[in-house]
């Protein structure tokens, strides 16, 4: 994992790849509500790492839907389990049992440190669940103890948009409008000290981390500091969450990033790459949690449907395939000094953070005006806070293809 600056200096190098020629978006009104500043750009198809518009230009892609298309597009293997599923149910509810579900959660446990799992349909919704699960077992400790239930988030959190999520997410923008926000979430520095302080055993019921912050500028969390905290919950009784919604199921080298830090947490999510592009989410938990759980505790109409979830079961396979994830390892370092390069050569990258296929860069200006810029040139990207563009390409990029898309981020640049 690489978390360090940059230098400035020498001039951008010429770049391997033909200027794209796109025409300037234009300006389309359109009835989808205004929460999205999409650009006037309609995408019709894709084929391995690359996207297609409407009038034919073709896009790397750096964003794979945000960390949702590992395996790139028109992947024959996802295909295949696409119409295996569709020839299957569709959906029946949770008030029945289906197989794809079981299997899916036997994998999901063979696979990592969890007992039981729960599937819902987003990351937003798995983290409530989380949230749920570690107050029902804060809450069963000591009889109905109702002062243990606060829910800790970290500094640079992003752990979603509805309202219990919002109030565990530190983005001022997304949760001034929306105030007030739940109770009994609070957000503390990233530091030891001050968690230390915050972590009660008697109120604190929660604590909830990304590995790898994304939305909030790509930042690994050291290691060192996970394992503080790991000892710091295990001796106060509080619940350990690692939210791998985007830096989980491949994208850092390993299936799950917490195989990086040495310590295992009691509760963890999923959902982004799961179902290839299907939305769906997960909570994973360990017995401990699971035996606080009641029927009728929690419920989704959708989550972990027959044909969602055997495409699932196909996505985890392909992701847990050690060769992929070797290949993220390295070509994942190789990007990251790539990126120092990049900087060096440019002197328009501040700092450069990240592992695998997840790498933030902080760049001179604004981050959104590069990734507008970068669009125009036939590259994808997005941003992770202001000043911060973020790359995120299918796990299936090829060292070539990442090549490709950095030599047009250092022409942009
Ligand atoms: C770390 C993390 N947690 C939670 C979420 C929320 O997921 P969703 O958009 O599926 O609700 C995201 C989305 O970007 C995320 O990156």
């Amino acid at each position: 994992m690489l978390d360090s600056a940059v230098g400035m200096g020498r001039a951008a190098s010429p770049s391997r790849r033909a200027p794209f020629n796109s025409p300037a978006p234009t300006v389309q009104s359109s009835p989808l509500l205004g929460t999205y500043k999409q650009p006037a750009v309609d995408l019709v198809r894709g084929e391995g790492v690359y996207l297609f518009d409407a009038a034919g230009h073709r896009y790397l892609d750096f964003v794979s839907g945000i960390a949702v298309n590992a395996l790139g597009y028109g992947d024959v293997g996802l295909t295949s389990a696409l119409h295996a599923a569709a020839d299957g149910l569709v959906h029946t509810s949770n008030l029945f049992g289906t197989s794809p579900a079981f299997k899916l959660a036997e994998a999901l446990v063979a696979r990592s440190f969890a007992d039981k799992v729960f599937f819902c349909n987003s990351g937003a919704e798995a983290n409530e669940g989380a949230f749920k699960f570690a107050r029902r077992w804060a809450r069963s400790l000591i009889g109905e103890n109702l002062a243990k239930h606060e829910i800790i988030a970290l500094r640079g959190s992003f752990h979603g948009r509805l309202f219990g999520t919002l109030a565990a997410t530190d983005r001022p923008a997304y949760r001034l409008p929306f105030r007030p926000l739940a109770g009994g979430i609070a957000i503390v520095e990233r530091n030891i000290e001050d968690l230390a302080l915050a972590l009660d055993a008697e109120t604190v019921a929660a604590l909830i981390l990304e590995p790898v912050q994304g939305e909030g500028g790509v930042r690994v969390l050291d290691a060192g500091f996970v394992r503080e905290i790991r000892a710091l919950t295990q001796e106060r009784r509080i619940a350990l969450i690692f939210d791998e919604i985007q830096c989980g199921l491949g994208r850092t080298g390993s299936l799950f990033a917490y195989e990086q830090l040495g310590v295992e947490p009691d509760v963890l999510t999923l959902a982004k790459p799961m179902a290839g592009g299907l939305p769906m989410g997960a909570v994973l938990l360990t017995d401990s949690i699971a035996a606080a759980i009641q029927p009728g505790d929690h419920a989704t109409t959708f989550g972990g449907g027959p044909f969602v979830a055997t495409v699932a079961l196909h996505v985890l396979e392909r992701l847990a395939d050690e060769k992929l994830l070797a290949q993220v390892t390295t070509n994942g370092e190789w990007m990251g000094k790539e990126l120092e390069e990049i900087g060096r050569r440019t002197g328009r990258i501040r700092a450069v953070r990240g592992v695998g296929y997840i790498w933030g860069a902080d760049v001179l200006g604004m981050a959104g005006h590069v990734v507008s810029e970068a669009l125009q040139s036939g590259l994808l990207m997005c941003t992770a806070g202001d000043y911060t563009i973020r790359l995120l390409p299918p796990l299936v990029a090829t060292r070539d293809e990442l090549a490709d898309g950095l030599a047009i981020l250092e022409r942009v640049l």
